[in-house]
């Protein structure tokens, strides 16, 4: 086959992490390596991620901030891939991580993050979350509500750092479904609250309040919503250290616009600068913007059904993508590896739901049985929303670098699934 040069209107490379081309067969190459090649070896569906060019991401992500304030910080979101491996990776880079529950601070600590570095969330922490938290001395535990007092004050012997979640009030334009800082918010305390909750803080000996946290959503390209956050934690007591969450959005399909890290560390350095002061911590919370470019999906086609529609069916789907049945976030899947005539397809997954769709409205080349078909830019919520729907094994994820591919969690297999299983079946 010749090699493919040129725009191609069904993949667009630019999705893909950077480095990602066509070798003289045409065949799509990730880290160095044919994603034809990695299926061949670790099956299908899988998660691609190109580890070296997170690696330098990661770096990046904290030099932008750095260099514009020395006394920063980037947390990775280990939510948005809460992989031992992956929080190890943007680790051993030099950020530190933002947990939400005892499960992520478990990989955390496996992946080597240093407890230092580490921030404790959650909206509803249990004992066992704060006893973890505590048992691991992690940098700020940040209290969400009075009853992450309460636990605290009754399980610490000696004063926790703490940071408190507030509602910034602010209503961040993105799916409702991801705004989190306006005050109806199920997360931290809103605007009216907040002086008594610290005032409470205060009285509290096992609690050591160093600073205020406001995550407003995820998926914002506006960065004049971030500066309206700093704006109003400025309004409020001033505090040493201020963790300003995550959010930054990316993009998914060609059309889409979005920041880059140095623009966001521009802009949010600048407003924190003008309205906090040039001295405080500054935290930040990536978790999209840190890993989602640099994960994509591969399939092998199962059927192709030509109808009303076209629907190409993949060997997987709602199971290891949540985000287009949760959120209908658009996605640009192409069919790899060869060129021709291109035909627009729907991209539908295996899974028993009509919603089970991962994408409409696609030019693909045509598409046959047997092909590999990419989904990029499923490195954030991915993964971490897979499930077992239909009894599925959720893919295995692997790291491409230099073109060598290596295992960082492998597939799911039936004795995993049928593990946690009693047969209470009557044998008689
Ligand atoms: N910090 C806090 C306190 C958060 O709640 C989140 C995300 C982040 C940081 C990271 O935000 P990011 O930079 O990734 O936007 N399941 C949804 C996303 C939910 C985000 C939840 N919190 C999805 O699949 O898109």
């Amino acid at each position: 086959m010749s090699a493919v040069t040129g725009p191609r209107a069904d993949l667009d490379l630019s999705l893909y992490p950077p480095g990602t081309h066509l070798d003289g067969a045409g065949r799509l190459v990730v880290g160095g390596c044919a994603v034809a090649d990695v299926v061949a070896e670790h099956g299908t569906p899988a998660y691609l991620v190109d580890e070296g060019a997170l690696r330098a991401h990661a770096r990046a992500y904290q030099q932008a901030f750095t260099t514009r304030h020395p006394r920063s910080l980037v947390l990775f979101a280990s939510k948005s891939f809460p992989s031992a491996a992956v929080i190890g990776l943007t680790a051993s880079e030099g950020c530190g991580t933002d947990v939400a529950a005892e499960g992520e601070l478990v990989q955390a600590l496996a992946g080597g993050a240093d407890p230092g570095r580490i921030v404790f969330h959650g909206n509803a922490k249990t004992d066992a979350d704060i006893a973890a938290a505590l048992a691991a001395g992690v940098r700020y535990v940040v209290v969400d509500n009075l009853d992450d007092v309460d636990r605290i004050s009754r399980l610490a012997h000696t004063p926790v750092p703490v940071l408190l979640r507030v509602s910034p009030a602010v209503d961040a334009s993105t799916h409702s479904a991801m705004m989190t800082g306006h005050d109806a918010s199920k997360f931290g305390v809103p605007s009216g609250q907040i002086a008594d909750v610290i005032a409470r803080i205060r009285r509290e000996p096992m609690l050591d309040l160093h600073g205020l946290h406001a995550h407003i959503g995820s998926g914002i390209g506006d960065l004049t919503q971030f500066e309206a956050a700093v704006a109003a934690l400025a309004r409020l007591e001033r505090f040493g250290v201020y963790d300003l969450g995550g959010g930054l959005g990316v993009r998914y399909v060609r059309t889409d616009a979005a920041p880059d890290v140095e623009e966001y560390a521009e802009r949010v350095v600048a407003a924190v600068h003008r309205h906090l002061g040039t001295d405080v911590e500054l935290l930040v919370e990536p978790g999209r913007s840190m890993v989602a470019r640099f994960g994509i999906t591969a399939y092998r086609v199962v059927t192709v059904k030509r109808g009303p529609r076209t629907h190409v069916a993949v060997d997987g789907g709602m199971g290891d993508n949540l985000e287009v049945s949760l959120y209908g976030q658009p996605f640009e899947p192409a069919v790899i590896d060869r060129t021709g005539p291109l035909e627009v397809c729907d991209v539908v997954g295996r899974h028993c739901e009509s919603g089970d769709t991962l994408a409409r409205d696609v030019p693909l080349v045509t598409p046959r049985v047997g092909d590999l078909l990419t989904v990029p830019v499923t490195g954030a919520y991915c993964f971490t929303m897979s499930n077992n729907y239909n009894a599925a094994r959720r893919p295995p994820v692997v790291f491409c670098r230099d073109g060598q591919s290596r295992l960082a969690v492998r597939r799911e297999t039936f004795d995993d699934l049928l593990a946690r299983e009693q047969l209470l079946v009557d044998r008689t």
